[in-house]
């Protein structure tokens, strides 16, 4: 049944989305070709109706025309991007069961993957810039402007609020790195 909604009330989304991506090569459009290659055997409008999290980015990533079709079909209310309009969002997302997770970032890289709880945001009024292949455990808070580096994981319920180096994987609270280029490791950021 929301199958045949979605089907209904996202072609005209998805005509808009492949004349922005295929004949305009709008580069936010295009980085939603990425994200859905997460997702093989859905197509267009049940990765929509079985993902609904998927709306939030997909009608991010298509700015106003995006903003206008939240108001028909209303995108995740428990998964949030409060980022500035601006903020770079990698392709090749994956969200696995959003619920109640922000994302409020300067930049967030590409192959980024989170979990529920999750809460990146703003401390003294700046937000983190997050690298690429980033994983962000269940629970995790991502605080301030901070940079998290590449091919970094950060535990369940961890609380980051320093720069993390690449290559490395941090649990706790306060954060420390236990793993750095796939050494054991003890660190305090
Ligand atoms: C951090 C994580 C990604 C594992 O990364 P990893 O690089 O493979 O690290 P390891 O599993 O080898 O763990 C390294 C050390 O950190 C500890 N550790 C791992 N996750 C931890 C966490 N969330 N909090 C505290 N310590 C943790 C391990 O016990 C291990 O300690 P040890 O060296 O004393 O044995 C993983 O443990 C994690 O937290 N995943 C989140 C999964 C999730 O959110 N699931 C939701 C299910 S719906």
């Amino acid at each position: 049944m929301q199958y045949f909604f979605s089907l209904l009330v996202h072609w005209p989304l998805y005509l808009a989305l492949k004349l922005k991506a295929d004949v305009l090569h709008h580069k936010k459009a295009l980085l939603w070709y990425e994200d859905a290659a997460n997702f093989p055997k859905q197509n267009f409008f049940q990765l929509l109706a079985k993902r609904p999290y998927y709306r939030e980015i997909l009608y991010y990533r298509l700015g106003s025309l995006g903003a206008f079709f939240r108001h028909i079909y209303p995108a995740y209310e428990h998964f949030k991007i409060n980022s500035p309009r601006d903020m770079v969002l990698g392709g090749g997302i994956y969200l696995d069961h959003p619920y109640y997770t922000v994302l409020n970032a300067k930049s967030i890289g590409k192959n980024f993957k989170t979990k529920h709880m999750v809460t990146i945001g703003n401390n003294n009024n700046q937000i983190p810039v997050i690298g690429d292949n980033v994983f962000i455990g269940c629970g995790a808070v991502v605080l301030g402007g901070i940079v998290v580096g590449d091919n970094v994981k950060i535990g369940a319920n961890c609380v980051v609020v320093k720069n993390v180096p690449k290559n490395c994987t941090v649990v706790g609270s306060p954060a420390y790195i236990v793993k750095q280029n796939g050494m054991k490791v003890w660190i305090k950021l």
